[in-house]
């Protein structure tokens, strides 16, 4: 662990004439806000400094350098952390909250409701709260896994420090990559960022609403109460029904703002093509699947552009006009189509 960084700190110019370390200055300096160090420094300055004023400055830095430099992370390890845990979500036009991860202004800039990072009362800072749990959810909010002890350690070792950074540069933002060929990973990361808040079992909410976890690519095939993905057939899945506003209330439940026109496109691409994972494999169609489409029909036998077969089976109790809000109930049958079991108006 290096010595604690001088940028970020406040420069005070009587601690470049003291006879220091490079260390010791770094670290006199990050406990600037020991008041009596500055005013013996704006002492000095004055020139009203007593030979046992410098001496007692001194023993201050020295009994601090120890335990401080080893608790004094870089800011670029603390940086990587965020950049590998939080930056998915916190970051761009919706981070949550409004609070940034993704560089050292943004972490300083906080959230809506204020400073994440409170040097002047470490314990209390929102981010530290969040990360051991004491504030729900629990960050990371697509843990478990959460950080572990060590690394939340890094972090408050880091604002303990006065949430210093250094010059080294801020990592670039990767650029994101664009093969045309949409998998689960550019859905998972819209997911993230505005869905897994209230649809897993770290959320905002008692339980995760309809049942319904969007965690990972096994429990969104899966669903809730209903499949909510039928691949192939988007037009039937209420994954992206929600989403585009056919179905209602329209997803996510707390916009708007609604997710964006290349957003809602990713989704309705990755449905069409069979929701691939990452490896490029569609996903298997759940034939016999129930599902429910509440809509506006749109066609003799079509909700909001999503056709199905009426079969001599199908209850139909209510005859179906287009233009007439209505609900289907349904199976996927093994092509990904649907037939219905129930037809009622609404
Ligand atoms: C999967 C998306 C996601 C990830 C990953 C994530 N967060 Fe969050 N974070 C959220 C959401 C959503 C909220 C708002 C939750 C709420 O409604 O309180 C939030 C809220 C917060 C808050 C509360 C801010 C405030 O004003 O109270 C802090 C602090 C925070 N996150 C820090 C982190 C840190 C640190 C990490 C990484 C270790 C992280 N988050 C990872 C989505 C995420
Ligand atoms: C603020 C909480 C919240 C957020 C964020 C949220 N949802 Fe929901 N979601 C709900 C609630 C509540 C319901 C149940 C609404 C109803 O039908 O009465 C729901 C229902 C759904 C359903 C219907 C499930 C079914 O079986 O009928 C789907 C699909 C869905 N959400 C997808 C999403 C997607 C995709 C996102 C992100 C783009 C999202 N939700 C974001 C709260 C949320």
């Amino acid at each position: 662990m290096g010595a604690t960084p001088l940028v970020g700190l406040p420069q005070r110019s009587f601690l470049r004439k003291l006879p220091l370390t490079r260390q010791e200055r770094g670290i006199a300096m990050a406990i600037g806000r020991e008041r009596r160090l500055i005013r013996a420094g704006r002492a000095a300055r004055r020139g009203r400094l007593a030979t046992g004023a410098l001496a007692w400055a001194l023993a201050v830095a020295a009994a601090f350098a120890a335990p401080v430099a080893a608790q004094s992370p870089l800011w670029p390890e603390v940086s990587a952390l965020l950049s590998e845990r939080c930056v998915a979500c916190h970051s761009g036009e919706f981070a949550p909250l409004g609070l940034s991860l993704d560089s050292h202004e943004g972490v300083m800039a906080g959230s809506e409701n204020g400073p994440v990072v409170r040097p002047d009362d470490v314990a209390a800072s929102p981010i530290l709260r969040r990360l051991r749990g004491e504030a729900q959810p629990r960050m990371p909010l697509d843990g478990p896994p959460f950080l572990e002890p060590e690394q939340i350690a890094l972090i408050e070792g880091w604002i303990t420090a006065g949430a210093p950074r250094d010059g080294a540069a801020e990592p670039a933002p990767e650029p994101p990559e664009d093969d045309g060929i949409v998998t689960f990973a550019d859905v998972d990361a819209i997911l993230r960022q505005r869905c897994i808040v209230c649809h897993s079992d770290n959320g905002r909410m008692a339980a995760p609403p309809e049942g319904l976890r969007l965690t990972t690519l096994a429990l969104v095939l899966r669903g809730g109460d209903r499949v909510v993905v039928i691949p192939g057939n988007p037009d039937a899945s209420e994954l992206w029904r929600r989403v585009v506003g056919h179905a209602t209330p329209r997803m996510p439940f707390d916009g708007p703002p609604w997710l964006t026109e290349p957003q809602i496109e990713t989704i309705g691409q990755w449905i069409a093509e069979g929701a691939i994972d990452d490896a490029g494999r569609p996903a298997p169609i759940p034939v016999g699947a129930e599902l429910r489409l509440r809509g506006s029909v749109t066609g003799p036998s079509e909700i909001d552009g999503a056709g199905f077969v009426v079969t001599g089976a199908t209850r139909v109790e209510d005859r179906l006009s287009v233009g007439m809000e209505a609900e289907m109930r349904g199976v996927v049958d093994a092509a990904g189509g649907v037939v219905a079991t129930r037809l009622r108006a609404r």
